[in-house]
């Protein structure tokens, strides 16, 4: 709804641009008239103020702490929902009743496995390859596997794809470990839940039983609850951005997949895992925070600091308590890396440095410290974090592919190189 104009300047001409409400936010300037009046174009480096898609998934709000799924806070989904009943949230936009939860988790539970010539692509893998290298390729790979749910102008095949990738990406991920480890894989087993299965096929063997612990299986539900979604964050644009050329569901999440490993983005968990590591006892905190406030030097705090959140990322918060939870559960009483994490989490929210700039923890704080003490190592964080956000992931692909204004994601540029110039034939080219 278009409430009120907002009026440019450019060169002596003025125009006035539409500005719309969304539900809840900030107002959007519509600035895709500006090139076609004035002929030029807006500059925003890392998207800091350009909103790149209208959408009616995910809403946070980086000064409150708050995020929601569908309208639903992040901390009572994560208290009272499962992530099974969140993926359907996301992907239809209203909590199941019971019959519909039922039929949805009999069917994301009756596509848990994957073909079973992916056992031999596996074999392709060097067993040190990172999993989320192997996780880009068994993504990709989906797609060659499932070509029967690619065609993008079918609803019924998006809904498909959807199932199978919130299906299969566990076992998937579960098979990555395996293979890193040098254990045969484990099939999924049907009479679990979502999460259940998961643990299953990532800790057991054949030759002994395993039994699924319910607090630990809980924490790891929660976990994939707290990262499901996250609204327009780099992977999720990538997802789009991949899926605005008409290519299919599954190669779009592979982008994603490759998008989220970075550092500044998925690859916190891991990096922060690390940086607790390195910084070995609380005596060193104080070293790391003054290499995290000088300018001339790259370290960064890991797990601090977000883009859209100035203020304790609601995630963290939930996550810390998780952390405490499985490490009572597993009877740790003293985990060196968690008193690092507590003492220097202290330290933080009082140095001015981190006030100053609204630096809280994130959710890859306490994330590291929980996925570890569940059994995990730190090449696997991020793979779980693709794991969860899968499900955000492939219903941020619907809503885009099923909008019916929607275009090819084409962004322009500053150009900042060369003016037009003739060729010069290689030997009458001035030696450099
Ligand atoms: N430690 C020290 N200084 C920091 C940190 C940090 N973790 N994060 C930001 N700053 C400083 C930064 O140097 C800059 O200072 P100045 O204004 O003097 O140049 C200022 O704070 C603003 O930083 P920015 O890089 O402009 O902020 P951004 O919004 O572009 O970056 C971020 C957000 C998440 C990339 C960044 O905070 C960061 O690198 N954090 C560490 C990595 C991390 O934990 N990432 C996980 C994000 S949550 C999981 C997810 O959603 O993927």
């Amino acid at each position: 709804m278009s409430v009120s104009h907002a009026k440019i300047t450019v060169a002596g001409k003025t125009i006035e641009l539409p500005v719309r409400k969304g539900t809840i936010g900030p107002d959007i300037i519509e600035i895709a008239p500006l090139y076609r009046e004035t002929g030029t174009f807006t500059y925003d480096p890392g998207f800091t103020s350009t909103a790149s898609c209208e959408s009616r998934i995910t809403y946070i709000d980086g000064d409150e702490g708050m995020l929601l799924y569908r309208g639903y806070p992040i901390d009572e989904l994560a208290e009272q929902g499962d992530f099974l009943e969140t993926c359907y949230l996301l992907l239809f936009g209203e909590l199941p009743d019971l019959i519909r939860k039922e039929k949805f988790d009999y069917i994301v539970q009756h596509h848990n496995m994957v073909h079973e010539q992916f056992a031999r692509f596996f074999q392709g893998f060097r067993r040190d390859s990172h999993p989320m290298a192997v996780m880009v390729a068994c993504l990709g790979a989906m797609s060659a596997f499932y070509h029967d749910s690619i065609e993008i102008l079918d609803p019924q095949q998006h809904n498909i794809a959807s199932i199978r990738l919130i299906a299969k990406v566990p076992t998937l991920a579960a098979m990555a470990y395996k293979y890193s480890i040098g254990q045969p894989f484990i099939y999924p087993s049907n009479g679990l839940n979502y999460s259940e299965n998961f643990l299953r096929m990532c800790f057991a063997v054949p030759c002994e039983e395993y039994k699924v612990n319910p607090i630990l299986s809980r924490a790891m539900d929660r976990i994939f609850i707290l990262h499901a979604d996250h609204e327009q964050n780099a992977s999720t644009s990538t997802v789009r951005l991949a899926g605005s050329s008409g290519a299919n569901p599954f190669a779009c999440i592979a982008a994603g997949v490759a998008c989220l490993w970075g550092p500044a983005h998925g690859g916190a968990n891991e990096a922060c895992l690390k940086m607790l590591e390195e910084i070995c006892s609380v005596e060193r905190i104080p070293e790391f925070i003054a290499r995290a406030k000088d300018k001339n030097d790259p370290f960064r705090l890991m797990g601090f600091g977000h883009r859209v959140y100035k203020n304790y990322d609601p995630r963290a918060r939930i996550m810390q308590k998780t952390c405490h939870e499985v490490l009572n559960e597993l009877g740790i009483k003293d985990d060196p890396l968690l008193d690092i994490a507590v003492e220097l989490e202290k330290i933080a929210l009082h140095d001015e440095y981190f006030i100053e700039k609204k630096l809280y923890p994130n959710v890859d704080f306490y994330s590291g410290i929980t996925l570890k003490a569940l059994g995990f190592p730190t090449a696997m964080f991020t793979v779980l974090f693709a794991l969860a956000r899968s499900v955000g992931w492939v219903a941020q692909w619907k809503e885009m592919i099923e909008d019916p204004a929607q275009k090819i994601g084409r962004p322009r540029q500053l150009y900042t190189g060369k003016t037009k110039r003739s060729y010069v034939p290689i030997h009458e080219r001035a030696s450099i």
